[in-house]
């Protein structure tokens, strides 16, 4: 493996092999496996999981990390190509990028979508655009429409805690005070279809997931023997359901058009999972979320703190699942 940027790039026995690795490592530590191996990161936007599990994964298997945050303490990096650079940008990602990725072994990018165009972000320009400037090892901390490393943390989720391979596995869309990305969702919803789930997208009417992705992820599910399908229908969607994976995400009929969207999610104030979500819900149905989530918006107090939650286990398993991916990137490398 000399990059991890989409579940879809591999294989579904890679995929198994990760996680038995990452399993392996949880039980069995390898603190000399990386020694003397250096992480670099760039985060183009905030985080708190991924950037600390990815730091201390890499200690944990005894190599050491850097992390730049662009404009923060460091010149401000520009993106655009052909940019005229007289503002307040000082370098460019053609040189930056490359730069960072020279001083390490592996290299991480997290680069959300930009918003506005959604053919752009559904084709990773702006990612794939720094991602070809690296001659590294390369990992997606997160890109405009895909964030790997929380899928396959997710997976190795469902995996300790027995939900069964072809599960009910529900998708879906809660509140949130405006639009976010679709990385989340669409990784979530491929790794759903290529662990073999039977599986459903729940969102209000203007926010289905584009065909694009959804077509990815009825490819994977063919191949799995997965299913996926969507619908607005909560009732129909939870009725024996094992999991309910609540995340945020844009209207697509508005993409990039703030008003247009603020305007449909207007009407959506019943978006907020609760107990009552449950009713027709296996009675051992998960909770499940990516994190950050914002309490009494997109899901209830007592849904977060009762006993279908699993958002702590989740974010923990960032730890192990990346620990995997830096060893079988770096473990054998020179
Ligand atoms: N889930 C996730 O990627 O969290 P952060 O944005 O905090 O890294």
């Amino acid at each position: 493996m000399k990059r991890f940027l989409d579940l879809a790039d591999l294989e579904r026995d890679a995929v198994l092999d990760l996680l038995a690795l990452a399993a392996r490592l949880e039980q069995h530590p390898e603190p000399r496996a990386l020694a003397g191996r250096i992480l670099g990161m760039v985060f183009f936007n905030p985080s708190l999981r991924t950037l600390a599990s990815f730091q201390a994964g890499m200690a944990r298997l005894g190599g050491t990390s850097f992390v730049v945050t662009p404009g923060q303490g460091t010149w401000k990096l520009e993106h655009k190509l052909g940019a005229i650079m007289d503002g307040d940008r000082a370098e460019h990602v053609r040189e930056g990028i490359p730069v960072l990725a020279s001083y390490c072994d592996v290299f991480g990018i997290r680069a959300f979508a930009e918003g506005t165009d959604m053919a752009f972000d559904l084709a990773e320009t702006q990612f794939n655009a720094m991602a070809d400037t690296v001659d590294k090892p390369l990992i997606n901390l997160e890109s405009a429409v895909n964030h790997p490393c929380q899928a396959l943390a997710d997976w190795k989720t469902l995996n300790d805690l027995g939900v069964p391979q072809s599960g009910k596995f529900v998708l879906s869309w809660v509140k949130h005070p405006r639009a976010l990305p679709l990385a989340v969702p669409a990784a979530t919803l491929h790794m759903a279809a290529m662990r073999g789930m039977d599986v459903t997208v729940l969102r209000p009417d203007g926010f289905a997931l584009p065909e694009a992705i959804m077509n990815k992820a009825r490819l994977a599910a063919a191949a799995s023997g997965g299913s996926v399908r969507e619908t607005d229908n909560r009732a129909e969607a939870l009725q024996g359901a094992q999991v309910l994976y609540a995340k945020e995400w844009g209207s697509t009929r508005h993409y990039g058009d703030a008003a247009g969207d603020a305007a449909l999610r207007a009407h959506l104030g019943d978006w907020t999972v609760d107990e009552s979500w449950f009713a027709n819900a296996d009675a051992q149905c998960k909770f499940m979320h990516c994190l950050p989530v914002r309490r009494n918006v997109a899901v209830a107090d007592h849904v977060l703190d009762g006993p279908r939650s699993v958002v702590l286990r989740e974010a923990h398993n960032r730890m192990p699942a990346q620990m995997a991916v830096l060893h079988r990137l770096l473990a054998h490398s020179t």
